[in-house]
Formats: structure tokens, sequence, C-alpha cells
């Protein structure tokens, strides 16, 4: 059986919408900063690639999310649809939001009515205004689907990517081979991995809502402590190694791109005893945070 992003419990619900309100505006500002710059950095690289401006382009976004951040990204200059697995409701009518609770459980119903009624995503949405310097969101086309079962339309978009979507799907070779097909030759594909192997690559929420102290470091790749590891989602527990074996039979002549984000704080971390206990492990893979694989398709 198909397994695929899991629904998430009410408790992580709630811990996420109450670290969200604790962020003051100039945190969030700054937060929001530090992401619009690595997506400028993601479109500067796909912009090389297909040798042109990301402008009046077909973009395909996998995965966004329920802040649409992506296409709202992308959709500045571009005609952005957005595919994603999850029911993400827009505005207030009731349909979709009973279409959640029953899709994806309380727990998720939970995170988004929270965060719509106390204004979550009403103050994320208006931090990204004013770092992208708009007075409104260009809004995507949103498709609720899975991109296993097939893309949104066949040869039809420049790109197709996606950002920490990957690491919980249960066979990326069928998803790749599907952003192929949905993809223009000439057209480039873009996939951001948080890699399993990294520090937080257990996707326990605690390590992104202020309780990362809370967890050993790599606590989900040792015996010792793997019962303390609580995830909020499903992983397919891929390695780098993994990725670039599937990469080179599905899209061969890709590039790769290795995101390592506070190497000296991660190696005090990895104390002889717990470098030890990962001996399984390449130090690469334990670092990297962020894997990037990028692939055109051939033009003939
Ligand atoms: C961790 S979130 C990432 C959200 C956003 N891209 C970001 O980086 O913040 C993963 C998203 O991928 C979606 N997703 C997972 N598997 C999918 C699939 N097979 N097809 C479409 N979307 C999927 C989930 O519903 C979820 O919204």
């Amino acid at each position: 059986m198909r397994q695929h992003y899991a629904s998430t419990t009410i408790a992580n619900s709630i811990r996420q919408v109450i670290h969200a309100l604790r962020s003051d505006d100039d945190a969030l500002a700054e937060n929001t900063a530090v992401l619009a710059e690595r997506r400028r950095r993601d479109e500067a690289r796909i912009a090389r690639a297909l040798g042109r401006e990301l402008k009046g382009l077909d973009v395909l976004i996998i995965g966004p999310g329920p802040y649409l951040v992506e296409p709202r990204f992308f959709g500045r200059h571009n005609d952005v649809t957005a595919i994603d697995l999850d029911v993400i409701p827009r505005g207030f009518a009731p349909g979709p939001y009973f279409q959640m609770l029953r899709q994806n459980g309380l727990g998720r119903f939970v995170k988004t009515v929270g965060r719509k009624v106390l204004g979550v995503d009403r103050r994320n949405a208006r931090a990204w205004q004013r770092e992208l310097g708009v007075e409104r969101h260009a809004e995507p086309r949103l498709i609720q689907g899975d991109i296993l079962k097939g893309p949104p339309r066949e040869n039809a978009y420049d790109v197709v990517a996606c950002w920490s979507v990957f690491q919980h799907i249960a066979e990326p070779a069928l998803a790749i081979r599907h952003m192929k097909a949905a993809l223009r030759p000439g057209g480039v594909i873009y996939i951001a991995i948080h890699l399993y192997t990294s520090n937080t690559g257990h996707h326990d929420m605690r390590a992104f809502t202020g309780g990362a102290d809370k967890l050993p470091p790599w606590p989900h790749l040792r015996e010792s402590t793997k019962g303390e590891v609580n995830s909020s989602a499903w992983i397919n527990k891929w390695r780098l190694r993994d990725w670039r074996a599937m990469l080179n039979e599905h899209a061969p002549g890709f590039e790769e791109y290795r995101q390592i984000y506070d190497e000296p704080a991660e190696r005090r971390l990895l104390t002889p005893e717990i470098r030890a206990e990962l001996a399984g492990f390449d130090e690469e893979e334990l670092l990297t945070t962020d894997v990037y694989f990028l692939w055109k398709k051939p033009v003939s």
C-alpha cells in the first residue's frame, strides 16, 4: 500500500500554533527574510539552468503546504499551479474544513482552524507581502491531489519544483517520472529535500518550535535515543546515496547542492561517543540538512 504524508496529532498542532503566536513581528520579519533569501537563491539556480529569467513561465509547485509560500513567491512573475495532497482551505467557507476533518483528522483540523482564527495565516501572509514588496499575493491555481497519481497536465510546465516534500513520499522514483512528464522539453525540475540523516531529519516538532534542547543529537539514528523521538509526519528514511542512485537512473546529469547551516555547532554536538554510535553514517550525510537536486529535460 502507498504511504504518504501523515495527519498530525492534536498536541503537535497546538504546539505549532502557540509557537507561531509567540514569535513577535520582528522575529517573523527576520525569519521571512531568511526564507525569502533561500528562495531567491533557488530562483537564480533555476534561471541559470533554464538560460532565462523566471518571468512569464508556467510553474508547477508540488506540496506547497498551507502557507502557500513557494507558489506566492514564484507567482510574482509567473503563472503558478500548485498540487497538494492536503485540503488547503482558503477563506472561511465551511466545506473544505469538513473535508479536511474527514481526510486529515482532528489534529490537522485544529491546527488549520487555530491558525486562521488566531490570525497566524494573516500575519504570515503580510510578512511575505512586505518582504516581496507586493500589495497582494498572486494566488496559485490550487489542486488537491497526489503527484504519485500523475501530473495535473503533461508537457505543460517550464519549471516543476518542490520543497520539503520528497522525504514524505513513499515512491520517489514514481514522483520523478510524473514530474518529468509534466515538464516541457528544456524545462527544469528543482527538488529540495530535508535529509533524513541530518540532525533534524526526524521531523519531531520540538526541533522547529523552540524545543531543540529537549532532543539529543541525531536522536532518530541512535539506538540509545530512538525511543525519545516523536515524528510529526511519515518519512521515507532515504539517505543521500538512495537519492543519488534513484536520480542517476531517472534524471541522469542532475546537479546537486548541499546545505550545512552551522557546521561548527553541528560538529560540537558530534562528541566522540555520539560519533561512535553513528559509525554507520558518513559526515557528509550527518552534517547536511538540506539537499537540492536540479535536472533539465533534454530538448529532443
Ligand atoms: C513538510 S510540508 C512542506 C510544505 C512547504 N513546501 C514548505 O517547504 O514549507 C510537505 C507537503 O507536501 C504535501 N505532500 C506530501 N506528499 C504529497 C504527494 N504525494 N502529492 C502532493 N503533495 C504531497 C503535504 O500534504 C504537505 O503539504
